[in-house]
C-alpha cells in the first residue's frame, strides 16, 4: 500500500499539525437578552438569561475575564405597541443597555439586533397592513432604530427582519447622521425555521398570528440565498450571515465560496437547547459535541460564529 491516509492520524502531534480548520476565541460573539426588569432564567435556554441593565455588568465582566470580544444585544422592552417604538426610543432598553456597556468596555464590539418583533405587540417584525406586513412602512422604522443604537454607541447594527431594501435604508440613515463608521452585519441568509422556538420564548416574540414565511426564506431554496446576500452587500453590507447554523451548512459554504466579504453563522436558540438538553441527559459529550458544531460552522466557511455557548466554547478552546 502506498497510500495510507492513517498515518497522518497517527499521534495527537501529527494530527495538530496536518490540521485545515481551527476554532479561535476572537471568532466568537456572545447573543445577550437585556430585559427591562428583573433578571430571569430562560426555561427554554437552561444557562441563558435576560439581564436586567442592573445585572449586566456583572455578566459583562465574566463575557471579557472569557476574552470574548463581541457581544450581540437583543431588548426585551415592558411594554409593546403596533409599531414597535421601543426598538428606537433613545432610550430604549438596548439603547441603554448600549451606553454601560460603552462606558465600562470601549474596546468590547457591541452589536445590536435591529428588528421590531421584541418590541411590536402582534410579534411581526414589521408594521402591519390589515394582515400583511408592509415592507415600506417598515424600512423607515428600521433605520430609525439602527440610528439611535448608533448614537448609544454601538459598533454594529445587524437587522435581522429580512425586509427588502432594509440594508440601504439603514446604511443611509446612519450616514445621513455621521455614522458612516458604523458595521451593518447583515442576517441576509435568514431561514423561516422551527429553530428559533427557543428564543422566541427568550425574546416573547412569538407572532401573535400567523407565522413569518413571507419575509423570512424557504427553506426548500438555496438560490435565493446568492440573491439576498448580493441585495445586502451591493446595499451595503459589510458581514453577512447565514441562520440557522448546523442544518444549513450547506448555504454557509455556497455564501462564503461566492462572495467575498467576512460571513456570520449564526448558532441558533434551537441548536444550543438541543445539544444542551442532550447533555444534561447525559447523552453527548457536552463539551466535544459544542466543538466539533462551531468547528464545522468554521470549516464550511464562517468567519465568525454567534453562540449562545460562546463563554463557555471560549474556556474550552483556551483548554480551561
Ligand atoms: C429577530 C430575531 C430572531 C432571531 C434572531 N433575531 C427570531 C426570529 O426571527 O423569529 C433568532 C435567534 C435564535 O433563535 O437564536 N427577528
Amino acid at each position: 500500500m502506498i497510500k495510507r491516509p492513517r498515518r497522518l492520524r497517527k499521534t495527537a502531534q501529527i494530527r495538530n499539525l496536518v490540521h485545515e480548520t481551527s476554532l479561535d476565541v476572537s471568532d466568537l460573539i456572545y447573543p445577550m437578552f437585556i430585559i427591562e426588569g428583573e433578571t430571569e432564567e430562560i426555561s427554554s435556554m437552561p444557562g441563558i438569561k435576560r439581564y436586567s441593565l442592573d445585572d449586566l455588568p456583572k455578566a459583562l465582566k465574566e463575557v471579557i475575564s472569557a476574552e470574548i470580544s463581541a457581544v450581540l444585544f437583543f431588548g426585551i422592552p415592558k411594554n409593546k405597541d403596533e409599531n414597535g417604538s421601543g426598538a428606537y426610543e433613545e432610550n430604549g432598553i438596548v439603547q441603554q443597555a448600549v451606553r454601560l456597556t460603552k462606558k465600562l468596555y470601549p474596546d468590547l464590539i457591541v452589536i445590536t439586533d435591529i428588528c421590531l418583533c421584541e418590541y411590536t405587540s402582534h410579534g411581526h417584525c414589521g408594521v402591519l397592513e390589515g394582515n400583511c406586513i408592509s415592507n415600506d412602512k417598515t424600512l423607515p422604522l428600521l433605520a430609525k432604530a439602527a440610528v439611535s443604537c448608533a448614537r448609544a454607541g454601538a459598533d454594529m447594527v445587524a437587522p435581522s427582519d429580512m425586509m427588502d431594501g432594509r440594508i440601504g435604508a439603514i446604511r443611509n440613515a446612519l450616514d445621513e447622521n455621521g455614522f458612516s463608521d458604523t458595521l451593518i452585519m447583515a442576517y441576509s441568509v435568514k431561514y423561516s425555521s422551527s429553530f428559533y422556538g427557543p428564543f422566541r420564548d427568550a425574546a416573547n416574540s412569538a407572532p401573535s398570528f400567523g407565522d413569518r414565511k413571507s419575509y423570512q426564506m424557504d427553506f426548500r431554496n438555496k438560490k435565493e440565498a446568492i440573491t439576498e446576500t448580493q441585495l445586502d452587500i451591493d446595499e451595503g453590507a459589510d458581514i453577512v450571515m447565514v441562520k440557522p447554523g448546523l442544518p444549513y451548512l450547506d448555504i454557509l459554504k455556497t455564501t462564503s465560496d461566492t462572495f467575498s466579504v467576512p460571513v456570520a453563522a449564526y448558532h441558533v436558540s434551537g441548536e444550543y437547547s438541543m445539544l444542551k438538553a442532550a447533555a444534561q441527559n447525559g447523552w453527548i459529550d457536552e463539551k466535544a459535541a459544542v466543538l466539533e458544531s462551531l468547528t464545522a460552522m468554521k470549516r464550511a466557511g464562517a468567519k465568525m460564529i454567534i453562540t449562545y455557548y460562546a463563554p463557555n466554547a471560549a474556556k474550552w478552546i483556551k483548554g480551561e
